[in-house]
């Protein structure tokens, strides 16, 4: 018997009628048999300050406690000037500090993006999944998920009725599951 599989997401927008939120949470709705997401929103999540690191407020407790307790990491962004909003870059250097704790060692991640724009947010993945190196985590490489156009791709109350989308997505988590259960077993 397989064992359930827990995925910790976030996306990289605090925007009310953000299509990258959205995306996330039409992922919850997508994830394979034997799988769950719990999505946590970046909202309240101070400016990191180094100085604060070993101790941090308590959102961040909460986020990398969170990170470390899961199997395999979502993250959704959105692209701001060619790369990551810098809320998502904020999250992520909480996450990793301090030096020797790194929430996300080692785990295995998959990534999405939403942009209103023709490349869906490309060049911000690309910038993510450089961070993702440091990071010594585990990247699932196919498919690439990128949102194009994305007020064509959900509806008014902000469900994703793209079928294809939808497709896509459903085969990124199962790949993401795949992974995750073999990188258990090493
Ligand atoms: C500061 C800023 C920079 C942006 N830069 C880009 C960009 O480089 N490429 C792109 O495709 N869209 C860019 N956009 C448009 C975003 O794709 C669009 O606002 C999108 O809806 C943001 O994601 P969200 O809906 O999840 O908040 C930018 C938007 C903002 C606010």
């Amino acid at each position: 018997m397989n064992q359930q599989i827990n995925i910790f997401g976030f996306a990289g927008s605090l925007r009310i009628g953000s299509y990258n939120r959205a995306l996330i949470k039409a992922a919850a709705e997508l994830v394979p048999n034997g799988a769950q997401l719990e999505i946590f929103e970046l909202d309240g999540i101070p400016p990191f300050n180094q100085d604060l690191e070993s101790s941090p407020p308590d959102k961040v407790k909460e986020f990398k406690r969170k990170i470390k307790a899961a199997d395999a990491i979502l993250i959704v962004t959105p692209e701001y000037n060619y790369s990551v909003p810098g809320v998502l870059k904020n999250a992520i250097d909480w996450g990793s500090r301090p030096f020797g704790d790194n929430s996300f060692e080692g785990k295995p991640v998959a990534i999405m993006s939403a942009s209103t724009g023709m490349l869906g947010g490309a060049r911000a993945q690309y910038h993510l999944r450089q961070s993702l190196i440091f990071l010594n985590m585990y990247a699932v490489n196919k498919p690439e998920v990128f949102v194009t156009f994305a007020p064509q791709k959900f509806d008014d109350k902000e469900n994703l009725s793209d079928q294809k989308t939808k497709e896509v997505i459903k085969e990124l988590l199962n790949n993401l599951v795949f992974w995750t259960r073999k990188l258990k077993t090493t």
